[in-house]
């Protein structure tokens, strides 16, 4: 019986498909089977003769070409994959993914297959960065599609941004995590996450709040849920849409907030408190909509409750995550939070930096640790940095 494993690599019309032909290569020496299917516009930036050479395997093309093995070709490859890797995947190959389109045998198969999928986007910084494809990459990631990131640099078409296909050995080393299932490295954990801003009502129509969008804590649950965590996701209002696979409840105040993590507190192994909760709300709601006159207003604030403090009193074997947003003395002041909260972990974001904080899809944080120690992390887009805050809970609850 022949148990090696069968790579799928699909191969689009984008500049760095030469640069896959060192992942085939890859492959095939280390013992895979390797199936290259390319899209007519791949054919003109390599030659299937090269991929056919280095996978020692017909290259695959034309949708209704007979000589495969396969009664019904795109089918029998489908079944055949144990993955399916999209390298480069163009804006193009995106798109039609994320409507579920089938017009040639690569997207034919992707539609087919049962087996994980993982793309690597490619292509120059204003198509990758333009709203249509962020949204389709979204779409695909909540579908349960693996994305390795883009990384920044020189692009063939003279710009400098992101968009370039990641290094091969980082491709290559996704497609044997999923293919040995360490990309599930958080099944049987349950992990709360509390995201977005509360609202504190004033009156009936007012409210106080603020500026936090909830992007941070959405790719913590997208992030988490993806590597197999149940997620117990506690929102704010925000505009996102929901991640794929995760239990949500969607509050408005702070006290909301609290009640239901300490409900479900008991049944978690992690909490990553990364909404920012109001502070203070109207000592005094005004059932009826408040007048206004010609005096000033003063309106009493009431303390609300920290969620994470609470939770870090209750402690016993959850591992506690806190983020820290702060403007001045970053380090000195998010140090003095992870103490009094009783947290393991504390993010600190300095919203003052460009590409950090609020509304952005990027940040740049600094990892606090109990023991003293920080760790200092470059701009990253927020799902890479979810996945480090991920990798480093697992180290803690491993140490
Ligand atoms: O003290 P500060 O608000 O800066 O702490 C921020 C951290 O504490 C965040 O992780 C936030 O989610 C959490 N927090 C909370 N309840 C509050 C205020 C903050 O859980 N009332």
């Amino acid at each position: 019986m022949n148990d090696k494993k069968t790579v799928v690599v699909g191969i689009t019309g984008g500049i760095a498909a030469y640069k896959v032909a060192d992942l085939v290569s890859r492959l095939y020496k280390n013992g895979f089977n390797v199936q290259v299917v390319m899209t007519e516009h791949a054919t003109r930036f390599i030659s299937p003769l090269t991929l056919r050479t280095l996978s020692n395997n017909p290259v695959m093309v034309d949708m209704f070409d007979e000589s495969g093995n396969h009664k019904v070709q795109h089918i029998g490859v489908a079944e055949e994959a144990d993955i399916v890797v999209v390298a480069p995947a163009t804006a193009n190959i995106i798109a039609r993914m994320a409507c579920g389109m089938a017009d040639d045998l690569l997207s034919t198969i992707i539609l087919a297959t049962r087996a994980p999928v993982l793309i690597a986007p490619s292509m120059n910084t204003n198509m990758y960065d333009k709203q249509v494809t962020q949204d389709n990459i979204r779409t695909l990631k909540n579908r349960g599609v693996m994305v390795i990131d883009p990384s920044e640099g020189a692009l063939a078409c003279g710009v400098t941004g992101r968009g370039r296909l990641p290094e091969i050995e980082t491709i290559y080393n996704r497609t044997i995590e999923v293919l040995e299932g360490r990309h599930r490295d958080l099944t049987g954990k349950t992990i709360l996450i509390t995201a977005g801003a509360t609202q504190e009502d004033i009156d009936p129509v007012r409210y106080i709040t603020n500026r936090s969008t909830g992007k941070m804590g959405y790719a913590l649950a997208s992030e988490a849920s993806r590597r197999g965590a149940r997620v117990l996701l506690v929102s704010g209002p925000t505009a996102l849409t929901d991640p794929e696979g995760v239990e949500i409840w969607r509050v408005r105040s702070a006290r909301e907030m609290n009640d239901i993590c300490q409900e479900l507190f008991d049944q978690v192994d992690v909490v990553i408190g990364a909404a920012a909760v109001a502070d203070y709300r109207p000592l005094d709601y005004s059932e009826l909509k408040l007048k206004k006159s010609d005096d000033d207003l003063v309106i009493r604030l009431a303390r609300n409750p920290d969620i994470l403090e609470g939770l870090g009193q209750r402690k016993k074997h959850q591992i506690l995550v806190g983020f820290a947003a702060e403007t001045n003395d970053l380090v000195q002041n998010a140090r003095q939070k992870l103490n009094k909260k009783n947290l393991d972990l504390l993010v600190a974001n300095d919203l003052t930096a460009e590409g950090a904080g609020f509304a952005v899809d990027t940040n740049i944080v600094t990892l606090l640790f109990k023991d003293g120690t920080e760790k200092n992390l470059p701009c990253l887009s927020k799902s890479e940095v979810a996945g480090i805050i991920l990798d480093t809970v697992l180290e803690i609850q491993g140490s």
